[in-house]
């Protein structure tokens, strides 16, 4: 639709914030984020964004306190279990994290066959791409890739890392969204964002609006423009 995919990735920043300024519990502020996110998937296929990839939870993430994660656990098996709506969307789910085997990873089985489940669903989906980092971290995605191609006697280089990555078929990031007026990078997609315009928004990611969206969107095409 815009000449070549799109790719939008965000850090959905500002929950707790935004849960603290209403005077109600962290938790309640992730229950607004994931509901927000379904209405921003929207958006995005509206828009015609091609790749949408949200980081939903991070390697560093597990330290929050238990009840906190549990909450963000039991959210991620409610977003993957959108599969009527997504299909109604024609969005296809995919997810990026340490791969279950990995002896550092905790992913819950629950929270395992939630993902297996909503991938399998969405598969024969055509229109957007919804890629959800779930016990992800950018560093460790980079060295398990260089891991992997030593292993294998290969050379490391930028195509062979680019093919050892967690999902090798995830185009470049066009522009990368942070919320709640954060203007700092993640541990988020550090390879995939070479090149990326970044998009800070002061919105809570409760409050990221359409309107954001179309407005992130149009910084990564006047840059991409820009830098032909
Ligand atoms: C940041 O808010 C958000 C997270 C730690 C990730 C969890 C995201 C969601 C629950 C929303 C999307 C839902 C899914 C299932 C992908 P924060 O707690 O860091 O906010 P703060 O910086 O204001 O404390």
């Amino acid at each position: 639709m815009y000449g070549s995919p799109v790719h939008v990735a965000c850090i959905m920043d500002g929950n707790g914030r935004w849960a603290k300024q209403r005077g109600l519990p962290r938790t309640a502020g992730h229950t607004a984020g994931e509901e927000n996110l379904a209405a921003v998937v929207r958006s995005a296929v509206r828009l015609g964004i091609d790749h949408l990839t949200v980081f939903g939870f991070s390697t560093e993430n597990w330290v929050r306190p238990r009840q906190e994660v549990r909450h963000i656990l039991g959210l991620h098996k409610k977003l993957f279990g959108r599969v009527a709506e997504l299909n109604e969307l024609n969005v296809r789910v995919r997810w990026i994290g340490r791969p279950f085997d990995d002896p550092a990873a905790r992913t819950p089985r629950y929270v395992q066959r939630a993902i297996a489940k909503a991938i399998r669903d969405t598969e024969a989906n055509t229109g957007m791409t919804l890629t959800v980092a779930f016990d992800y971290g950018s560093r460790t995605e980079i060295a398990h890739a260089a891991e992997t191609l030593r292993r294998a006697g290969r050379d490391i280089t930028v195509e062979a890392i680019d093919s050892a990555l967690y999902e090798p078929d995830l185009p470049s990031v066009d522009v990368l969204v942070r919320t709640s007026g954060e203007t700092r990078v993640s541990n988020f997609l550090l390879w995939q964002a070479h090149g990326a315009a970044i998009s800070f928004a002061s919105a809570a990611w409760p409050d990221y609006s359409a309107d954001d969206l179309r407005a992130a969107v149009d910084l990564a095409l006047t840059s991409r423009d820009q830098h032909r």
